[in-house]
């Protein structure tokens, strides 16, 4: 049969029919049906199509092992979110992007360490528990935190400033679940702008920042696993994410505090922003 405009996605779908992986087959099906609408619903010129491509070569071009422009421009687009959002637990703490600004893994710290390896900033005492969800502390989880300083740069955007590691941190809970560590607020910033996705933002008359916030994944045996932020209450853009990442329960007062026990606690002077929240793990075969 000649391939049409209308035999097109019929003849593509067939030819997949032998996949043995039925999960492969499906998403190619999907994938040919969806893509070909498209085509069909924009009528792309030659040199569009050609313009497309370029941006998805540049895109591949601009990642290496410290920059992710694909996952970037799956955030901008909302698609991260849609997969966070779809695949999030019921009752737990609510997820959101990864980002791409996760190294593989924090280094480990003790709880009550800094994460601000320069001591760069306004003192901040983040706290909280991981907790199960019918509320029982979970002892032993695993936090991994990364963050922004206070200008709005992680450490790998300025390997010549910050040390590496600097706003990050991998902690254990104690006990009874709790946590605690020191670091500044961080800022809101900009994604990376200085790639293909910062023009597509350009192009589209899109701001390019986030609100200020602290990621965190945090890990515990027998739970499923939870990737999130901490949101600067009072930041601005919480109405306007470039990624579509903020959740309301996960916007978080950071107090100034004038609390002296609590400063020697944590062992910084007061006054200082204090952070709190809990993070709840949805078990992992709920019944
Ligand atoms: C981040 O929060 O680190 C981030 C998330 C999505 C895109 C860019 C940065
Ligand atoms: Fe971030």
């Amino acid at each position: 049969m000649d391939f049409t405009v209308e035999t097109a996605t019929d003849a593509v779908v067939d030819s997949f029919r032998e996949t043995k992986d039925q999960r492969l087959q499906q998403v190619m099906e999907s994938l040919t049906r969806h893509l070909h609408d498209f085509v069909r619903d924009i009528e792309p010129t030659l040199e569009e199509w050609e313009e497309a491509i370029d941006f998805l070569t540049a895109v591949g071009q601009k990642c290496d092992d410290t920059r992710q422009e694909f996952v970037l421009l799956s955030d901008v687009l909302g698609v991260s979110m849609l997969v966070e959002t779809m695949n999030g637990s019921e009752e737990g703490t609510e997820s959101t992007v990864l980002g791409p600004f996760h190294m593989t893994e924090s280094p480990s710290r003790k709880l009550g360490d800094s994460i601000d390896l320069l001591d760069a900033g306004r003192t901040c005492v983040v706290s909280g528990r991981v907790l199960a969800a019918d509320g029982t502390p979970i002892a032993e989880a695993e936090l991994d935190v990364w963050q922004c300083n206070e200008d709005g740069f992680y450490d790998v955007q300025q390997p010549d400033v910050q040390p590496p590691g600097n706003g990050r941190g991998l902690f254990r809970t104690d006990d009874e679940g709790r946590f605690w560590f020191r670091t500044v607020v961080p800022s809101h910033y900009p994604i990376p702008t200085d790639g293909p996705v910062g023009r597509l933002l350009e192009a589209t008359g899109r701001h390019p920042y986030r609100p200020a916030h602290i990621h965190s994944i945090a890990h515990a045996e027998g739970h499923r696993p939870v990737t999130t932020h901490v949101f600067v209450a009072d930041s601005p853009y919480l109405d306007s994410d470039a990624v579509f990442a903020v959740k309301s329960g996960l916007i978080t007062e950071f107090t100034e505090s004038d609390d002296g026990q609590d400063a020697q606690r944590f062992g910084v002077s007061a006054p200082f922003a204090h952070a709190r929240f809990d993070i709840v793990l949805q078990s992992e075969d709920p019944q």
